[in-house]
């Protein structure tokens, strides 16, 4: 069944793998964050702790969205296998530095899925998906602006505890 709205579902088979792939990658993402939140944990890192479960939280709901997505337009999401995810970091800026280049991937596959879905004339899914241009603009900002600190504020004890709070603290503001 290869025609867009056909009497199944509002999804061409094409346009459905590529969506499981991306709920795959959020998945993986939730997954990647929780290890950077141990790894804080582990090294003293109690506020980043707090904040990575949280991203692995957002990132959990990313795929859920684009689950129920699939599934309201007559699709078949899949429960996504996630793969080994990176544990061991030199430094809490070494995270934040896998923080920014797993959010820059991530916008990247954003990107190219609009791009795949506008060829195949899905406007309704590029539609759904310009939520998650918006979302990548401010995680890919505030990655940047996270890393900024490291920078003005220095590394030693107080500087990375002040780091540490003042990531929390960062907000996209339009
Ligand atoms: Fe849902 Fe930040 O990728």
């Amino acid at each position: 069944m290869k025609d867009l709205l056909s009497i199944e579902k509002s999804l061409t088979e094409d346009v459905e793998l590529a969506l499981n792939k991306q709920i795959a990658m959020e998945a993986g993402a939730s997954a990647s964050y929780l290890a950077m939140a141990s790894w804080c944990m582990a090294n003293g890192f109690d506020l980043a702790y707090e904040y990575f479960i949280k991203q692995s939280d957002e990132e959990r709901e990313h795929m859920k969205k684009l689950f129920r997505y699939v599934n309201n337009m007559g699709g078949l999401a899949h429960s996504p296998q996630v793969g080994k995810v990176r544990e061991d970091f030199d430094s809490l800026r070494e995270v934040y530095e896998y923080m920014l280049s797993q959010e820059i991937a991530v916008t990247q596959a954003i990107n190219n899925l609009v791009d795949f879905c506008m060829k195949h004339k899905d406007y309704s899914t590029v539609e759904y998906l310009n939520w998650f241009v918006k979302e990548q603009r401010e995680e890919v900002f505030i990655s940047r602006r996270a890393l900024k600190l490291f920078d003005l504020m220095g590394q030693d004890g107080l500087g990375l505890y002040e780091i540490e709070k003042a990531v929390t603290q960062l907000k996209f503001k339009e």
